[in-house]
């Protein structure tokens, strides 16, 4: 993990960098939730920060709050949000067991794919978010979670199936749920990946 990055003034600008640390989680959303950082902000309801247990063993990162997620301001409660809550439940999780959140924090307009430079501002607020809650097990969903955690190009089909080290954190990648609401071929694999998780979890956690 970058270190420089948690070290920068998040709230302030990009290229501040002055040590900020935060007590918990509570703080650092009282500190994130006015951010002005990139364009979002202008067209956000809510600034999406996540939710769930702080002290999860478990993290869970989308992509960007949609619609419904903007008008709540809670991670995952649409369509996407209700096949994850079934996906979860499948290996005997809840949502209170794991924290979920998203690379973007605000909802990019028409649900378009967030830009390059909207993912370098938010990502300093997943950091801390991480730093924080110090989960041993990363779960991202679909490609640009991974994409942008991971910091390389590689497809899904690289990606998922495995336990993946990276920077302290054991990582499962699999597809976003709104991927397998259009592919619904694919639920197969992701079935897979969670179990890969769920044993995992029973082993190191
Ligand atoms: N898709 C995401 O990636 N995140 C959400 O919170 C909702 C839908």
């Amino acid at each position: 993990m970058q270190e420089s990055l948690f070290e920068q003034d998040s709230s302030t600008s990009k290229s501040t960098a002055q040590p900020v640390k935060y007590r918990d989680l509570h703080e650092l959303f009282e500190q994130s939730k006015s951010c002005t950082k990139c364009r979002l902000a202008s067209t956000r309801i809510n600034f999406v920060f996540g939710e769930g247990n702080p002290e999860a063993h478990i993290v869970v990162i989308g992509e960007a709050p949609g619609s419904e997620e903007d008008a709540q301001g809670r991670p995952f409660v649409g369509r996407s949000g209700k096949l994850l809550d079934k996906i979860l439940e499948a290996i005997g999780f809840s949502r209170e067991d794991v924290f979920i959140c998203n690379i973007i924090k605000c909802r990019p307009p028409e649900n378009r794919n967030p830009l390059t430079d909207e993912i370098e501002c938010c990502m300093p607020w997943l950091k801390l978010q991480l730093q924080l809650i110090k989960p041993k097990i990363l779960l991202l969903l679909g490609r640009v979670a991974a994409n942008t955690v991971l910091d390389n190009k590689q497809s899904m089909g690289n990606l998922r199936g495995r336990i993946i080290q990276w920077s302290g954190y054991d990582v499962v990648v699999t597809y976003h749920p709104a991927a397998l609401l259009r592919n619904p071929n694919w639920k197969r694999h992701c079935w897979e990946d969670v179990k890969l998780l769920r044993s995992h979890y029973d082993k190191v956690c």
